[in-house]
């Protein structure tokens, strides 16, 4: 559930739906599921930080669980995700949250600041992150849901 209600309309990003390669499955090997969940922990965890925590719900450890189960999806493991919560349909998902420009830098931010980190202590194959990172750029601006400022 949202935490604040939306007041703009719906903006569609005029590139349509991304083509970009997912994430390597080598990603899951090297770390593991639990690896995933450790990862995702710590996204949330700097997002718990960051200017765009209003977004988020109260508990921001079982959010974490979520996405972690669907990046354990996106890197060729298990099906968590679809299993747990149904289809992913990531943008209608996130429909109720307001992201503009701004909050998906932020997200980025996050997210790779806990791969680089990921990198350096915890076995994420340095040969990789540029591929999941792409990954992060292109699918981000597809969740982007404000028009940009005219
Ligand atoms: C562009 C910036 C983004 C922002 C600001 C954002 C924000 C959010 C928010 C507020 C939630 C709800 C969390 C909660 O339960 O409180 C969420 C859930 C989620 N986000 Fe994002 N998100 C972004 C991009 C992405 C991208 C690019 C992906 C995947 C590639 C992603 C995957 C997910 C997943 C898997 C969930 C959990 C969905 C569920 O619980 O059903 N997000 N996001």
């Amino acid at each position: 559930m949202p935490q604040q209600e939306r007041t703009k309309p719906i903006y569609t990003p005029g590139t349509g739906p991304p083509s970009v390669p997912r994430p390597d499955h080598a990603v899951l090997e090297a770390i593991g599921q639990e690896g995933v969940f450790r990862l995702l922990s710590a996204v949330y965890q700097r997002l718990e930080a960051s200017s765009i925590r209003p977004m988020f719900a109260k508990d921001m450890e079982a959010a974490s669980r979520r996405s972690a189960a669907f990046f354990v999806q996106v890197l060729g493991g298990a099906p968590l995700f679809t299993e747990n919560f149904g289809p992913p349909r990531m943008r209608q998902r996130h429909f109720p949250f307001e992201i503009d420009g701004e909050s998906r830098v932020q997200w980025l931010g996050c997210f790779k600041a806990a791969l680089a980190d990921s990198v350096e202590h915890h076995g994420f194959p340095a040969e990789h992150l540029a591929g999941f990172e792409t990954f992060l750029d292109v699918f981000s601006s597809w969740m982007v849901n404000v028009a940009p400022e005219a």
